[in-house]
């Protein structure tokens, strides 16, 4: 009987390893495993088995089931997998396309773009100037003095005795005045750039906004106002102005630039740059008359406007390229 179930066995894997498409693995199924199938009909061997042969037997078959069972599931596996290449790429040509992804300008460029545009409003021109500058242009001609801290070159990004990364848009202003006679009115924008540890306020690379007015008989009422009309501009007609006294080298007087505008849920003072009277020594830097000539000047951080003006609370996020941060704007 151990014999028979043997033959059994064989008869059935050579069935199994012959079924080729799913048709055949059902009959297979069938034959062998089926109610009324092959190995059924082996069970009943056992009622005609000697006591001796009985428990191998009944093993026998227990095992012959589990192998059977097992290279079933196996080859239905295999034909399951391999179908769709028998049939070919499934292509449901009615389904909707993927939508594509359409870019936008960067958050920054936004604002950017809306700077200009407040601006132009009021006669500014947009200048240009080079990130890569000499001492002249980012201290000397801004009245800033060779033992001036801001010059230490640990504070800076030196390329080598007299060139380094500007750390301010204000060198715009000097190579405006040094190209164009007065009068002039101009704001610039673009990168700057300080040896910064990173982290969600501080970047080693950020943006700014200049703005310089010459002219004659240009007053503090003049730069107050046209701060005023860009912050209703920027951040709504509830926006108020304050200028705090201070000290840059390059005006006189000098003063912080306060905004005050929605935080959440109430309104805050926020600190978005600096400002003043352009100082006389710098238009004799330039060659124009400081008897003659007026002038006020301003400088804004660009991250601090978009990041007060659209909640974002991590400056890093501007510049990681996440498609997920850079879709909402
Ligand atoms: N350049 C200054 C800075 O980066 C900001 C600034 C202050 C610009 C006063 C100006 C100004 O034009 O008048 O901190």
């Amino acid at each position: 009987m151990l014999e028979k179930l043997s033959q059994l066995e064989q008869e059935a894997q050579a069935a199994l390893a012959g079924v080729v498409d799913a048709d055949q693995l059902e009959r297979f199924r069938i034959d062998y495993l089926g109610s009324k199938g092959k190995l059924k009909a082996a069970m009943a061997w056992l009622k005609d088995a000697s006591g001796q042969e009985k428990p191998a037997l009944g093993q026998g078959l227990n095992i012959l089931k589990n192998r059977l069972q097992d290279g079933y599931e196996r080859k239905k596996g295999e034909l399951g997998s391999a179908k769709p290449k028998a049939a070919g790429p499934m292509i449901d040509i009615t389904e909707p396309g993927l939508p594509p992804r359409l870019g936008r300008t960067h958050v920054l460029t936004q604002v950017m773009n809306e700077l200009i545009e407040v601006f132009a409003r009021m006669g500014f021109d947009v200048a240009e100037g080079p990130e890569l500058e000499n001492e002249r242009h980012n201290f000397v001609a801004l009245n800033i003095p060779p033992e001036h801290p801001a010059r230490d070159p640990l504070d800076n990004f030196y390329i080598d005795d007299d060139h380094l990364l500007r750390t301010q848009t204000s060198t715009v202003q000097i190579r405006v005045m040094e190209s164009t006679p007065p009068p002039v009115r101009i704001v610039s924008l673009g990168r700057v750039y300080r040896p910064d540890t990173h982290d969600a306020t501080h970047s080693s690379m950020f943006h700014q906004i200049e703005g310089l007015y010459v002219d004659r008989q240009v007053t503090m009422v003049d730069l107050k106002t046209t701060l005023i009309q860009f912050a209703h501009a920027m951040f709504g007609p509830e926006a108020e102005v304050r200028l705090r006294p201070s000290y840059f080298p390059f005006t006189e007087p000098s003063a912080e630039l306060d905004i005050k505008m929605q935080v959440k849920d109430h309104y805050d003072w926020i600190e978005i740059g600096g400002c003043g009277m352009v100082d006389p020594a710098v238009f004799e830097q330039v060659g124009y008359d400081p008897e003659q000539w007026t002038g006020f000047a301003f400088g804004l951080g660009i991250e601090r406007v978009a990041m007060r003006r659209f909640g974002i609370s991590d400056i890093r996020w501007f510049y990681e390229n996440d498609v997920r941060f850079l879709k909402q704007f």
